[in-house]
């Protein structure tokens, strides 16, 4: 039994997220997390808002609210779509809690007393019709990089350069249009990630097991040189600097990307905290000196957060001087796009969390999102391929075995398991083909390749119609009862089966299909053996239809959301 602890990049609290929120980092590390579970395994799984910074501020003014009233509005929002989603977050915490602002005031002083910190005078952007500082996304203009022209002051979306609000040509005020901007000198705390930059660099060349998308993104920046970053903010809504530590910016915040990653720890503390048994021990996960040394720690993300969490997030790791648990594996994602453009929360394109589930249950929105992950490039968004996998995949392949097989236990055999006959060779050879098939899919599943892995396990349900068609139970019924019951009491054994296999893609359908055993439901770890349990259900157990799993989708269906959510533009 192995120890996980799976993390996906925390979502801003701004809005609902869309869907290609949800595939490249929350909705993968839940079937990860799933996965490892029905394994047979110990996973923490932590999740929280990211609720600092710019789009905060921008959002709440926005909606006419004060900041934290927006960040206490939108993480129940959050939350609540995510648990409709069916992620199963051993905790969901919030970036703004006590517990971040001391893990981040700590890891700064620790920064501090290990000589990576500097105190320097900055020139920042200064708005003279707002009457304030404009740091970070305040400010937009073109990018020196690329050209492109609403580059914001901290990265541009173009071309994915990290920036500084002063490095932007022709910049205005994102809060009042105005550019009368003026430069004026503030100090700012800077991590010298330049001195960090040998450590960070050994420790990236020993992180083989990372993938192709992860590594070069990490090497692209380690290449180019890691320059020192501004971590503190002119702003009043985020983590506030110790004054007493850092008098020189007393009054100042620390930068949303410098706080971010460290509630991913602040998180976990927050779900030991929550126990009032004390039962919860969350230095077992993140400190190697408190017992994490045999944690594997993965995380989860779309690919324009991997500089943050190769590079600097490590960096402040190891620059504490403190032994932290690092990232052991980071599975980063492409974009999905939306009919090969972005999906855009202002132009109303493409489908929001709150939205996808008024339209289909979050089973069909987990299988058709993983199927087409953008794991090795990006992925297209198209109604056409959602009707492909739910009318192909959970309704022709899944729902259909399922349907057939309790169709004729229903008919012929009543609400008990068929009890007589014998399995022979065609049950053999069909036990060992599963074996084979779910040998495949698990191994997938261990590399974290979610589109080789949900074709793997298309190749499971497939399997069972296979065998059934072989068999043909509802014509051998006529003439060979004891040949029909042997077959469905085989398939009610894949079937059981094939629902332990699904639960991280589809957790709801395959309780459902578990139910149809509600005596025997199968406990034990997900491997190739278990394809033995096909044969291990006793003739006479309970049992119960489960109806119906999916519902097809037709052509009129699918063009009407079509039109629906083609967006403004
Ligand atoms: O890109 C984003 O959505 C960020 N909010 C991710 C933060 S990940 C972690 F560092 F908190
Ligand atoms: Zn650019």
């Amino acid at each position: 039994m192995a120890r996980h602890l799976i993390t996906s990049a925390l979502p801003y609290i701004n809005g609902v997220k869309h869907l290609g929120n949800l595939v490249g980092s929350m909705l993968p590390a839940d079937v990860s997390a799933r996965f490892f579970r029905a394994a047979g395994h110990e996973v923490l799984a932590i999740c929280a808002t990211d609720e600092h910074g710019t789009p905060a501020e921008l959002a709440a003014a926005a909606e006419g609210m004060s900041v934290a009233d927006y960040c206490d509005r939108y993480h129940d929002v959050q939350r609540r779509l995510g648990e409709q989603f069916l992620l199963s977050w051993d905790w969901f915490g919030r970036t703004s809690r006590p517990q971040n602002h001391e893990l981040t005031n700590h890891l700064a002083s620790r920064l501090k007393a290990e000589g990576f910190l500097e105190i320097r005078a900055t020139e920042q952007v200064y708005s003279i019709a707002d009457q304030r500082f404009l740091p970070d996304r305040y400010v937009i203009g073109t990018c020196p990089n690329c050209g492109y022209e609403r580059a914001r002051g901290d990265q541009c979306e173009n071309c994915g350069k990290q920036l500084d609000p002063t490095d932007l040509i022709d910049a205005r005020s994102a809060i009042s249009g105005s550019s009368a901007l003026e430069v004026r000198e503030s100090n700012h705390v800077f991590l010298r990630q330049s001195l960090l930059s040998e450590r960070i660099r050994a420790w990236v060349d020993a992180q083989v097991e990372w993938p192709q998308l992860t590594r070069s993104i990490a090497y692209k920046w380690l290449d180019e040189g890691l320059r020192d970053r501004g971590i503190t903010r002119d702003l009043t809504w985020g983590i506030p600097v110790d004054p007493v530590e850092f008098p020189e910016v007393a009054g100042k915040v620390w930068y949303v990307w410098f706080d971010a990653p460290i509630g991913y720890i602040a998180a976990t503390k927050e779900w030991a905290d929550a126990d009032p048994s004390g039962g919860r021990d969350w230095q077992r996960w993140w400190r190697l000196d408190r017992g994490a040394d045999d944690v594997r720690y993965t995380e989860f993300m779309g690919k324009d957060n991997v500089p943050f969490h190769t590079l600097s997030f490590p960096g402040t790791l190891l620059g504490s001087g403190e032994p932290w648990k690092l990232v052991d594996q980071l599975k980063s994602f492409n974009w999905l796009t939306y009919y090969g453009g972005k999906f855009s929360t202002s132009e109303g394109r493409g489908v929001f969390m709150d939205q996808a589930l008024d339209l289909l249950p979050a089973d069909c929105w987990r299988w058709f999102l993983m199927s087409n992950a953008p794991e090795n490039d990006d992925a297209n968004f198209t109604w056409d391929l959602v009707g492909e996998a739910v009318n192909k995949d959970l309704v022709a392949t899944l729902g259909n075995f399922v349907n057939r097989t309790t169709t004729q236990i229903s008919r012929h055999f009543g609400d008990a398991v068929p009890d007589t006959g014998e399995p022979a060779e065609p049950e053999f050879e069909f036990v060992a083909r599963v074996r084979s098939a779910l040998s495949a899919y698990l191994d997938h599943m261990e590399r974290l390749e979610f589109r080789k892995a949900t074709a793997a396990l298309r190749a499971v349900w497939s399997e069972g119609n296979t065998y059934l068609e072989q068999r043909e139970p509802w014509r051998a019924i006529k003439t060979d009862r004891d040949a029909a019951a042997v077959t469905l009491r085989t398939a009610v054994g894949f079937a059981r089966l094939v629902a332990s296999a699904s639960s991280p893609y589809l957790p709801e359908t395959a309780d459902r299909i578990a139910q149809m055993l509600p005596d025997d439901r199968l406990d034990a770890p997900l491997s190739p053996e278990l394809a033995d349990s096909i044969l291990e259900v006793s003739g006479g157990t309970r049992f119960v239809a489960p109806g119906l799993l999916f519902g097809k989708l037709d052509d009129e269906q699918l063009a009407a959301w079509t039109e629906r959510f083609a967006g403004a533009g």
